[in-house]
């Protein structure tokens, strides 16, 4: 069969799945089957192999699990992101979560210095919109002096790469208010050209790393201020949601604050150690 029209027979798409939900958490019902069928087309021409059942072989061959696995994760993830994804969030930030961060520090004499983690930060619009918002709030002179550091991390390469290059469609950063996209994007000199870059500034306070939230434990610092973990748990059963919320949470120091995306409130409070200061942002 033509390797663009070929599917996954009943046992490789089960073994796939099985590989996808305890390796990365990710659930893979069937109803996903047409969807995943379509992205690994392009690694089965990629590779040169005849069908998609030849790539399923290929995944669990000895080379496969190390190598191709980190494809496969690339073609099975969803990285849907945006700037100023759920702006509440970021009001947040500048109204209540930063100031009061900033104030319960002061006097210590040096600036206080606030870490922030995006916990599955795709292509990095999350991140470096968190950088715009931060860097903009420094600009203030009530507040106080602060430094900030945000860390990146997410299981795919693909999107890591993209984050790390920081070069976005027009498009996309058009929900960066006027004046912070004039201050902190690098608009293309030449007439036509689509592409705009964050801005030095931005960039040189974010840094990104593969990390697996399924792993039993993150090579993250211990006393982070504020975690962001939007849009990847509704992916996740529910026992690896609570697991994964309890992990970030002994991340976080006390008082700092855990966001999740609007479909992902903690229902029914897993976590007793957290208190709900908004529906979707917990305070350790
Ligand atoms: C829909 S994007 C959300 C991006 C961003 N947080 C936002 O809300 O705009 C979900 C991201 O979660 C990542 N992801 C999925 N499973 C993961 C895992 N087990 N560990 C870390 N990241 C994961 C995906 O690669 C993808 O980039």
């Amino acid at each position: 069969m033509d390797a663009n029209q070929s599917q996954l027979s009943e046992r490789h798409f089960r073994s796939i799945a099985h590989l996808i939900e305890t390796r990365i958490g990710i659930q893979m019902p069937a109803a996903k089957r047409t969807m995943v069928e379509g992205r690994l087309r392009k690694r089965v021409r990629a590779l040169g192999l005849a069908d998609l059942n030849a790539y399923a072989t290929h995944v669990f061959d000895e080379d496969g699990l190390d190598g191709e696995f980190i494809h496969l994760v690339d073609c099975v993830t969803t990285n849907k992101t945006d700037f100023f994804r759920e702006p509440a969030h970021f009001r947040f930030l500048r109204e209540v979560a930063v100031p009061g961060l900033v104030r319960a520090r002061r006097g210590c004499g040096e600036p206080a210095r606030l870490k922030i983690w995006s916990s599955a930060c795709s292509t990095g619009a999350e991140a470096y919109t968190i950088a715009m918002v931060l860097a903009d709030m420094q600009r203030d002179p009530a507040l106080g002096r602060f430094i900030f550091s945000i860390l990146g991390t997410d299981i795919s390469t693909d999107v890591l790469a993209q984050a790390k290059r920081a070069v976005y469609p027009r498009d996309m950063v058009s929900p960066v208010p006027r004046e912070m996209a004039g201050r902190y994007l690098l608009w293309p000199r030449e007439e036509g050209r689509n592409e705009v870059r964050i801005a030095p500034e931005i960039r040189q306070r974010a840094t990104f790393m593969r990390l697996n939230l399924m792993d039993a434990s993150y090579e993250v610092d211990r006393d982070v201020d504020i975690v962001f973990c939007r849009n990847v748990l509704i992916y996740f059963d529910k026992t690896t949601q609570r697991a994964v919320i309890d992990k970030l949470r002994s991340h976080l120091r006390p008082g700092g604050y855990l966001l999740l995306g609007h479909s992902e409130s903690m229902a029914g409070g897993p976590n007793m150690a957290m208190r709900q200061v908004l529906p979707t942002v917990y305070q350790a």
